[in-house]
C-alpha cells in the first residue's frame, strides 16, 4: 500500500499541520508573484491581492506550498467594465510534461455581457475535458469564493460552496487520476483575445488597460507536500472522505441544468469512436 505508506505521519506534526492552517491567510505569507515586473501587487498588509494586465504584459502568481490533496478556496472578484478578450486562469498544477491539472479560467467579456467559467482537468498531460458555465452574478461586481476540494474520491470544484463540476476517480475503468504528483496553486492575468470573448471576435480594448483581478481570503486546509513527504497522517481532515451528500447533488443538478453551455462529455461530434470513460461515471 504505496498510500498508506505515503501519508503515515505523527500525529505531533498534524496537529502543528491543522494549528498552522488556522492562522488567516497572508498572500505575503503564501504566495510568490512570479512575474509581470511589478504588475502583481500585494495590499492591506497581506490581505488583497491584485494582478493587472496592460498591453506589454499580463501577471501572475504561485503558491509557496504544494499540495497533494485538500480544500482550497479563494474569493476573487475578476476584472471590472469592458473584460473582453482577458482570461484570469486559477488552477492547481503539477509539474512536468504529464502533469496534472485543476482548471478554473475566466473568459472576459464587454460591459453587460456576461463572464464565461471555464474549467478542465489535465490527469498525466492530457486535459481535453472542458467544461464551461455562465454564472447565476456578475463576477466582475463581487468577491466569490472559488473553490476545489480534492481527494483519493474525486474532485469537486465549487462557487460559493455550489458544486459546479464533479471529476470521479475512475481509475478502475482505465482513466488515469491525480492522485500522485503535488500541485501548487497558480493564478495569472493575460490577454486571450485571439479567442477568448466570443470565440476570438471581440478583441482586447487596449484604451481600458490596465486590467485587474483582485483575490482576498486564500485559504487551504491541504497536505501540504514537502521534501517527499506529507502533513497528512492517520487522523485525517475534514474533507479526506467527502463527497456531495444529497443536497450538494441536488445543487449540481439545478447548476448544470440552467448554467452549463458546453460539456465534452455530450460532444459526439468531438468523439467519433465514442465519449470518453470517464462521462459514463460522473454526472
Ligand atoms: C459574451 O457575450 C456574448 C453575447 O451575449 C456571449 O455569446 C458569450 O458567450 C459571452 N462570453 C464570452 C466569454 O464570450
Amino acid at each position: 500500500m504505496k498510500m498508506a505508506r505515503q501519508y503515515l505521519f505523527s500525529q505531533t506534526s498534524f496537529f502543528f499541520f491543522t494549528l498552522l492552517v488556522a492562522v488567516s491567510a497572508n498572500f505575503f505569507r503564501d504566495i510568490d508573484i512570479t512575474w509581470g515586473s511589478g504588475r502583481g501587487k500585494i495590499w492591506e498588509n497581506g490581505d488583497l491581492l491584485q494582478l493587472s494586465l496592460d498591453r506589454f504584459s499580463g501577471s501572475g502568481f504561485q503558491s509557496k506550498q504544494e499540495y497533494l490533496f485538500g480544500r482550497i478556496d479563494m474569493k476573487i472578484k475578476l476584472v471590472p467594465g469592458n473584460s473582453a478578450g482577458t482570461v484570469t486562469a486559477y488552477y492547481l498544477s503539477s509539474q512536468g510534461t504529464t502533469h496534472d491539472e485543476i482548471d478554473f479560467e475566466f473568459l472576459g467579456n464587454v460591459s453587460g455581457e456576461p463572464y464565461i467559467l471555464h474549467t478542465n482537468v489535465f490527469t498525466q498531460g492530457k486535459g481535453n475535458r472542458e467544461q464551461q458555465f455562465y454564472l447565476w452574478f456578475d463576477p466582475r461586481l463581487d468577491f466569490h469564493t472559488y473553490s476545489v476540494l480534492w481527494n483519493r474520491q474525486q474532485i469537486l470544484f465549487y462557487v460559493d460552496a455550489t458544486p459546479i463540476r464533479v471529476f470521479k476517480n475512475a481509475q478502475g475503468a482505465g482513466v488515469p487520476y491525480p492522485d500522485s504528483q503535488p500541485m501548487r496553486l497558480y493564478s495569472s492575468l493575460w490577454n486571450a483575445d485571439d479567442w477568448a470573448t466570443r470565440g476570438g471576435l471581440v478583441k482586447t480594448d487596449w484604451s481600458q488597460a490596465p486590467f485587474f483581478a483582485s483575490y482576498r481570503s486564500f485559504y487551504s486546509d491541504a497536505c501540504v507536500w514537502s521534501g517527499g513527504r506529507s502533513t497528512c497522517s492517520g487522523a485525517t481532515p475534514e474533507w479526506w472522505d467527502q463527497s456531495l451528500d444529497a443536497d450538494g447533488a441536488r445543487k449540481l443538478r439545478w447548476f448544470r441544468e440552467k448554467y452549463m453551455i458546453y460539456d465534452y462529455c455530450r460532444d459526439n461530434a468531438r468523439f467519433p469512436r465514442g465519449l470518453p470513460v470517464e462521462c459514463s461515471l460522473s454526472p
